[in-house]
């Protein structure tokens, strides 16, 4: 059978730590909740001695989150030991957690008053921590110890450390690597050691709290919990000082889905590793990284095509997890200029488009010719592509394209050729387009106005011999993102008739020039084809199926 895993989360303490990342109590207590429906099984929720915030979190999280133990930090002073004490006190289950440097660099920088040679002040920080535990006791019997910068201590004096705070009463005992120095096979071995000087290592829950300035947080969590570590503290999302400490989503994965490696259980219900990593984003204002592993919004999305038509057929093909495990609700399949046929005609299906063999090719093409301008291909996106591509659409889908589809079929009276827009700060926009007419004719004109689309419908307005009055003019955006495609629709007056024009483009300027054009040649149509005349009097036009 394997070992229990204590799931040590202290995204409230450390994580809390990290620049800019504070929070409010309401949102540390929302958050514990949480981690209690996660299912860690302690949460580390503050540092009291340092502010009456601190305090109130601790003593809120302790008192009103059913489930995990809340822990509370410390330095071995006692004036430290007795705020962590006292803001845990109403607790049901609680933790003391105290701490000391042991590195011949922190021992060097900090603690001058302890002694004149490295031996004395040794044998100082010793005393303190056997003093820290025995006060610590006093408040909770569920005592941890950290040996802070452990992962450049002397192995000797580590040794002696962790040896005199299992003999205080100490029954965690933590090995930090607090910046992040050691590499995995070290920190595997640094665990080890401690393991080998313990007199009863099964009377202590050996800890990991690995930082992640290397980059290596969770390898190294992971390796420690290989050498014998039950107990992992780590952060949703991986935040913290400086680069963070490890991630709690990847090393719970990582300990599920290779559960071969590693002779230990969790307890944690992975389904919440979603929704917590979204609330600590919230909470701190901290996006998470789209390929940010177990929790990003790309961790189980394929783009390119051999990857989908892999997934498709088999999803293990390329998932080593399934997105609803850790509570995605991923879409597979992102299309964009790497995706294949595959992908592209499995989600039309999934939309109810029916391609006929005929038109896949031409479909496809027009698919990669959208994904080349835009970063990614959305349901919306597709549906209009396809809007122009009905049956009977075709023609007017291309027309549209260059246009010309408010023509009953015939060339168009204009088509745009050219547009250029000039934009600074300090100058209204400048503008040229040059038109060509069905005669074969070119008209290059220049304008400028209050804003690119005024100024683009002035030099329009100048190239075309069509009098005539804009009446309205209406932009949305019809898919997501800043480079979504945005749908323009303009009417245009002429005496009693009102002319629709259509476009859609990513570049709304060029959408805005686009169903400008559509709208004149439908009234150049009008005008030059009696019948149409007829059919337009007093009506309106569109570009659309009239
Ligand atoms: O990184 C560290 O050493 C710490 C200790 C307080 C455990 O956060
Ligand atoms: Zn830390």
């Amino acid at each position: 059978m394997s070992d229990p895993i204590t799931i040590f989360d202290t995204t409230l303490r450390d994580g809390e730590q990290a620049p800019g990342a504070s929070m409010t109590i309401p949102e540390k207590v929302r958050i514990a909740r949480k981690l209690a429906d996660l299912n860690v099984d302690v949460i580390e929720a503050g540092f009291p001695i340092s502010s009456p915030a601190q305090t109130e979190a601790v003593t809120r999280i302790a008192t009103e989150v059913d489930g995990p133990v809340t822990c509370a930090l410390a330095r071995t002073t006692a004036d430290d030991i007795d705020a962590a004490g006292e803001a845990l006190a109403d607790g049901t289950d609680t933790r003391l957690h105290t701490f000391i440097a042991t590195s011949d660099v922190h021992i060097g920088a900090k603690f001058d008053a302890l002694g004149d040679t490295m031996a004395e002040k040794r044998e100082a920080i010793i005393q303190r921590a056997v003093r820290a535990i025995k006060q610590a006791l006093t408040y909770t019997d569920n005592v941890e110890f950290s040996a802070e910068d452990a992962g450049r201590t002397d192995r000797a004096f580590l040794c002696e450390i962790v040896q005199a705070a299992a003999e205080a009463g100490a029954t965690t005992i933590n090995i930090p690597d607090t910046t992040g120095y050691c590499t995995p096979s070290e920190y595997a071995e640094l665990l080890g050691s401690v393991v080998d000087c313990l007199p009863n290592p099964d009377a202590i829950t050996l800890s990991t709290h690995c930082h992640d300035d290397l980059g290596l947080a969770t390898a190294n969590t992971l390796a420690g919990v290989r050498a014998g570590a039950r107990q992992v503290e780590c952060t949703i999302n991986g935040i913290g000082e400086r680069a963070g400490n490890a991630a709690l989503e990847e090393i719970v994965m990582a300990l599920t889905v290779r559960a071969d490696q590693f002779d230990v259980e969790t307890a944690v219900n992975t389904k919440h590793l979603t929704p917590t990593s979204q609330l600590v984003s919230a909470a701190t204002g901290f996006p998470v990284q789209p390929n940010k592993a177990i929790v990003g919004s790309n961790a189980f999305s394929h783009e390119a095509g051999i990857h989908q038509h892999g997934v498709l057929k088999e999803r293990t093909t390329y998932e080593i997890m399934s997105a609803a495990d850790v509570g995605q609700d991923a879409e597979q399949i992102r299309l964009g200029r790497h995706s294949g046929r595959h992908g592209l005609f499995n989600r039309l299906d999934a939309l109810g488009y029916e391609v006929p063999d005929a038109h896949r090719d031409e479909i496809y093409q027009r698919f990669l010719d959208l994904a080349d301008r835009k970063k990614e291909v959305f349901e919306e996106d597709l549906e209009q592509m396809m809007e122009t591509f009905g049956s009977d659409a075709v023609a007017s889908a291309k027309g549209l394209a260059d246009n010309g589809a408010a023509t009953n079929g015939g060339t168009p009276a204009y088509r745009l050729h050219h547009l250029s827009v000039q934009i600074t700060t300090d100058e209204e926009p400048q503008v040229s387009v040059r038109l060509r007419r069905d005669d074969g004719s070119v008209r290059e004109e220049e304008a400028t106005g209050e804003g690119p689309v005024e100024a683009v419908y002035r030099a329009i307005d100048h190239a075309v011999d069509e009098p005539h009055t804009l009446v309205d003019f209406a932009l949305q955006a019809i898919s997501e993102g800043a480079d979504a495609q945005g749908e323009v629709e303009v009417h245009v007056r002429y005496g009693e008739n009102e002319f629709v024009g259509h476009a859609r483009d990513t570049d709304v300027v060029r959408a805005s020039a686009d169903a400008y054009v559509n709208a004149l040649n439908r009234l150049a149509a009008a005008r030059t084809n009696a019948e149409s005349v007829e059919f337009v009097r007093n009506g309106i036009m569109t570009a659309y199926g009239e």
